[in-house]
Parts: structure tokens; sequence; C-alpha cells
């Protein structure tokens, strides 16, 4: 598509030791809103997701399983892709860092940095011997300081995971000469980490200096080769973060790479934040190329007020969920119930109420009561209106003014602000239905009546061209009931001039958001 200009946007690349769960769909999902508004904002959008599936981890849950890493990570992998169908996600590319492409990249990537010298003068990668704490939970090294003594004497690192002594030789990455070039580098470059909150936990991270990063490991040999020693498989880290310019055909520098590097965004969860701030932009810059535009970390998701884990029993599968509530209904309630940015509570209850309160009644309603009257009192076409009042004026105008405000938040990843500014409108068009009541003008003033479902029918046409990229589904059965074509519910369809046709046909209008009415939680709804 034409106009605005390139957005490359990332998601993590997930670990193959686990099967998708709540968390890894609420960063992908955040990702496919994103993509699927700056589609229809005519930018010309590359959207990455994929599978993390070298390292300690995966190899260990593969020997757990009792199968081979390869034949483990194609099973699991595939169950993230068959996420992307279930949440409807439209991605324009998958990365297994199994692939050869990637290893090409990851190798290519290892050579540059060490071709090149730290500010300092010195090589950037350098052979030594590693000996300390290691946990494989988060495949990262920690410092004695950052741990605490769990029961039986275990080292406990600040996620939680247990860390255990790890003694092997290793190449290094010579991170601490590049402290002030990353401190300079965030100064330069303020909105590089959001929220504003993560930037700060960074900086200071920074600014307390640096050590060295142990970048291969010797005890296992299921990873990507170090070039020129087989002993030596590059850390997972490393590895994962390359995806990122693998799929634009790095260590080409040509085509994919010249039309998205430096990528947009790097959508990540608040744990993964400093491989992604502190380690990547570093590996870049010692490479001599230009790091992501921007990293926005968001929160996590609890269970009914619990921390989600396997041991507890409590992880959220997303099949389920999008089998209980539906598909746009989970999409909706994920990024409207909780400030992005922010830790969020999964509830049935909370589910519930956003579904029957702002999905049936609120958006729903609206355009059901008001394309029923049209079905019934104009003929079933649009209607003729005439001249404007000032109160039919104010809605058109917010709905006119609703692009612009929606494009604001999101490039801020300010989905919930988005969505609230779409509902403002929702809500002034139920206002404008009581306060003009079009039924009591079928017989009083049949032409006024018509004025006021036109400008009703417009509203609702700006906002489910809107809300597409939140709810896809739904707002394209809308958007078939405005009789609007595939080709006109793009944002340069909105305003005036691509106004709906007095006198075009409109089929027999259906309901697009159900409510939940499960009989065992009668009562529990809105
Ligand atoms: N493989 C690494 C990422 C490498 S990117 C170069 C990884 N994978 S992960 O599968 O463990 O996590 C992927 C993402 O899921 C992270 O961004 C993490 O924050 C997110 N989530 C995992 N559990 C979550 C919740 N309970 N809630 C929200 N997001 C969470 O890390």
């Amino acid at each position: 598509m034409a106009g605005n200009g390139s957005y490359y946007i990332t998601t993590p690349i997930y670990y193959v030791n686990d099967s998708p769960h709540i968390g890894h769909a609420y960063t992908t999902l955040a990702c496919d809103v994103l993509a699927r508004f700056k589609r229809l904002d005519g930018f010309d959008v590359k959207f990455l997701t994929g599978t993390d599936e070298h390292g300690q981890k995966v190899a260990t849950s593969a020997r757990d399983a009792g199968i081979d890493p390869q034949t483990f990570t194609d099973n699991v992998s595939q169950n993230f892709r068959d996420l992307l169908g279930v949440m409807n996600f439209q991605h324009d590319d998958f990365i297994r860092t199994t692939e050869p492409r990637h290893i090409n990249a990851c190798q290519a990537l290892w050579r540059a940095i060490a071709a090149n010298q730290s500010p300092k003068g010195q090589d950037n990668i350098y052979l030594d011997s590693y000996g300390g704490w290691y946990a494989v939970r988060d495949e990262a090294f920690y410092a004695e300081g950052e741990l605490t003594d769990g029961p039986d004497g275990k080292k406990i690192a600040p996620s939680g995971a247990e860390a255990e002594w790890v003694e092997e030789p290793s190449y290094f990455f010579r991170l601490s000469d590049w402290q002030d070039a990353l401190l300079e580098f965030y100064e330069k470059n303020p909105d590089f980490i959001a929220p504003v909150s993560r930037h700060n936990e960074v900086k200071s991270f920074v600014e307390g200096g640096l050590h060295d990063l142990s970048i291969s490991r010797t005890s296992f040999d299921w990873g990507v080769q170090v070039p020129d020693d087989p002993d030596h498989v590059m850390y997972v880290w490393l590895d994962a973060l390359t995806n990122y310019i693998t799929a634009l055909g790095y260590p080409d520098q040509k085509g994919e790479y010249a039309a998205y590097w430096p990528a947009d965004l790097h959508m990540v969860g608040k744990d993964i934040v400093r491989f992604h701030a502190v380690y990547w932009p570093a590996f870049l810059l010692a490479a001599g190329l230009e790091p992501p535009k921007r990293v926005y970390a968001h929160g996590w998701w609890t269970n009914e007020g619990q921390k989600i884990s396997k041991s507890l029993g409590n992880v959220i599968d997303p099949v389920e969920l999008v089998e209980r509530y539906g598909i746009d209904q989970v999409r909706y309630f994920l990024l409207r119930e909780v400030p992005f940015g922010n830790d969020g509570d999964f509830s049935h209850q909370a589910m519930v109420n956003r579904m029957n309160g702002e999905l049936a009644n609120d958006f729903g309603n609206l355009a059901q009561r008001v394309l029923s009257m049209i079905n019934k009192n104009c003929e079933a076409k649009v209607p003729q209106p005439g001249d404007l009042t000032g109160d039919d004026q104010d809605l058109l105008n917010q709905a006119h003014a609703l692009h612009g405000s929606a494009a604001g938040c999101l490039d801020r990843q300010a989905f919930h602000e988005a969505l609230e500014s779409i509902w403002v409108v929702v809500r002034a068009a139920n206002g404008y239905v009581d306060a003009q009541a079009p039924w009591a003008l079928r017989k009083e003033d049949p032409d006024r009546m018509k004025t006021v479902l036109y400008v009703l029918v417009e509203t609702i046409r700006h906002l489910a061209i809107l809300a597409q990229p939140f709810m896809p589904n739904s707002c394209a059965a809308m958007l078939d009931q405005l009789e609007i074509g595939e080709s006109e519910r793009n944002f340069a369809n909105l305003g005036l001039e691509q106004a709906l046709k007095p006198g075009t046909e409109l089929p027999k209008p259906q309901g697009v958001f159900p409510r939940f009415t499960d009989e065992e939680k009668a009562g529990e709804g809105a």
C-alpha cells in the first residue's frame, strides 16, 4: 500500500519449552493491532513473530520429553503458529531460530562485532572463562549481588528463577566499554524505551556500570556454532535478538533491510527489557548497525489475582478463551481492560462486563437500533439527509476527529486510550439517539428522522472502520451491513468525501456483538 512510509514491528520470539498462553497472545495481539492500524493508514508494514528454539532451557525440555531437540522444537513451534490463526493475527513472517537463514545471520553478526573495536580501542569479543551464576529459566547470567538465598541453600534470581553455578570457557562481549555510548544513545533518543518508568530503570542500570557479557557456552551444543570455534555455541540471547535482522535478509543490507531497518518497534514484556534495551543496541552499535527506534515493555497478566504459573495450574489458554467468549471479545478485553504498560488481572467477571456492557450494549445496540430503523422506515436504503443542525454537526465532527486521536494514542502504544476515544463517540451517538428520538420523528417529521438516521449511520461507518484493527471480524460484519466494499475500508475513506451515498440499499441487519449468556454463569453478566 502506498503513502506513509514503512513500519516494522516485532514480537519477542517465543521459547518453545511451553505451550502458548495468554501472555504470549497478549504481546502478539498488541503488535497485530498496531500492524493492522498502520496498514489501514497507508503504511508499508512488516510484522514479524516467531519462535526461539535454541539454548539450555529448550534442550532440557526436549530431553525431559524424551525427544530430539529438532523434533521437539518442530512440534512446539507449530503450536505457536496455530495460535496466530486462533487469535486472527496477520503476521508477515514467522521466523524460527533453527532455520538456515537465521544461523547464517547470527554468524555474520558475530563476525561483524568481532571485526570492530570497542570505543576504548579493544577487541569487542575475547576468549576467557566464565565462573558465575546462570538461571536456565531466564537464560540469563546474574551477579552474586543480584541473588537471594532460597530454600536448601539455592540461589534465587530477582525473577524467582533458580540460578546455578557455571564454570566453562567462554567468549565475552566487551559490554563494559559500551556504557557511555549507550547512555549517549538513550539521551539522544528519549523515546527509545517506553513507558518512561522502564526508561529510568534501564538508564540507572547502565549508569551503575556494565560487566562484560558471556556470549558463548560449551557445556551443551543446542545452539548456533560460534564461527571458527566448533566447541562453542552462541549465548541464546545473542542468537535470539538477531532474529529481528535475519528476517530482513541480513547480512544483505539492501532489499528489506534497507526498507525496514531500524525497526519502528520491538514489543516486549517487562521481564525482557534489559536484553532489548541494553544488550541489543550494544551488539548492533558494535557491529556498526543502527539500534531499533523503540522498545515498549508491557506489563504482566495475573489470573483472578494470582500469578500465572504451570505449577499453580492456572495458566490461561487463549484457545479456551476464544471458544468461550469469541475472538474479538478477547482481543477487545485484553487491550481495553488494562492501561497498556501496567500489570493486569484476568477475571471472568471483568471479561463479561466489558463484553456485555461495552460491546453488546453500547456498540452493538447502537448499530442494531439504527440499522433496524433504517430497514423498517427508510425502505432499507441509506436515507437522504436534509439540513444539518448544530447537534448533527457536533456528532459528525467527533466522528471525523477520531482518526487523528486514535493514531496519536497508538503511536504511544496507548491502546486503552485509543479504544476509549472510540467509545466516547459510541456513547455520544447513543446519547444523540436518545435525544433526537428518531422513532418519535417517524410520524411527526419523517425528513428530520432521515437526517438523524443518516448522521448516525455515517458515525457508525467511522466507528466500524476505526475499530477494525482491534475487532476485525465484527467490524467487517458491520461494514458488510453498510454495503462498504473491501477497498473502501481503509482510513483514506474516512471523512466527508467518502460518506455513505443516500439511496444505497442495505441488507437486513443482524446483531454483531452477542451477549455472554452461559446459563451456569447467569446473573454474573452486566
Ligand atoms: N525467548 C524470549 C524472547 C526472545 S526475543 C529476542 C522469551 N520468550 S518467552 O516465551 O518466555 O516470553 C515471551 C513474551 O511473553 C515476553 O515478552 C513475556 O513478557 C511475555 N509473557 C510471558 N508471560 C506473561 C504474562 N503472564 N503476562 C504478559 N506477558 C507475559 O522471553
